[in-house]
């Protein structure tokens, strides 16, 4: 794993918006997996720059979001399908046919949370996905004691995450109650993950999800068994771990074929 530590929330979205940058840039079919919620905003204002400025497009690319509501209408401007089109498809050029989001709303959830999971591997898989972390550590909506094979499914939001994320509603009472997550197996498939989190509310989550014990109460230490995972984080995030130091050295004497802003 590759632990980036940055001044503040500004330079994690500059730095993780040109490593997903340098990707589409290599591949500009590839397959991203699209986190929602506040810590991904950095990236996606970093690439819709690139994107402006003509040196980036996301014409040819295709993208899966991680998660979605279960119980509020797809034009519900919170639900993440309108989320999604908002603040990445939009700003980014993608074209919208070529972009998913987990169908909260389908007769039959179970089914959709499977087909969901064959279209990603019928895409190709996902090259890669970007993730943020709760408070809690989840990634996606993967809860405390999600299963590290878990796939796409159904899952209860815990109240911490409901509490969390009742800013983006009216009122507490108004976050559903139920998601559509990519599992914690299915988020390990991805070919690359690059996780970004800011502000001191994340410095347990991040703490035990890169120094912890791998557990299952702890969904984002799943990001352990992946080959070529990059937590990407603020002081204020970073502040609760111990190996600071030796991550900081690593990234500032990183070999020349390791950069890629
Ligand atoms: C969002 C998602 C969640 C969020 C996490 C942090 O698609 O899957 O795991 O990344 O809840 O949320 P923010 O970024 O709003 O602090």
């Amino acid at each position: 794993m590759e632990i980036i530590i940055l001044p503040d929330a500004a330079e994690v979205g500059r730095v993780a918006g040109a490593k997903i940058a340098s990707i589409v840039a290599g591949r500009p079919q590839a397959v991203i997996g699209l986190a929602t919620g506040s810590s991904p905003q950095g990236i996606y204002a970093e690439l819709a720059r690139r994107v402006q400025a003509g040196s980036l497009s996301f014409a040819e690319a295709r993208g899966f979001a991680l998660d979605e509501y279960v119980g509020i209408p797809a034009d519900h401007p919170e639900s993440y399908a309108s989320v999604i089109a908002r603040e990445v498809v939009a700003p980014l050029g993608f074209d919208p046919s070529r972009v998913r989001v987990p169908d909260g709303r389908a007769a039959d959830l179970a089914a959709a949370a499977k087909e969901y999971d064959g279209a990603i591997a019928e895409a190709g898989g996902i090259d890669v996905q970007i993730l943020g972390i709760g408070s809690n550590g989840h990634i996606g909506f993967n809860e405390p004691t999600s299963s590290f094979a878990s796939r796409t499914r159904i899952k209860t939001l815990a109240p911490k995450t409901r509490q969390d994320n009742a800013r983006f509603f009216d009122s507490p009472d108004q976050v559903p109650t139920h998601c559509m997550t990519q599992g914690l197996g299915t988020i390990l498939e991805a070919r690359e993950l690059v996780l970004v989190a800011q502000g001191a509310g994340k410095a347990d989550a991040v703490a035990a999800a890169v120094e912890g014990p791998l557990s299952a109460f702890v969904p984002g230490s799943a990001l352990q068994l992946h080959e070529h995972a990059t937590v990407i984080v603020d002081e204020a995030a970073a502040s609760g771990l111990r190996l600071s130091d030796y991550y900081r050295y690593t990234y500032d004497n990183r070999p020349d074929w390791q950069r890629f802003e």
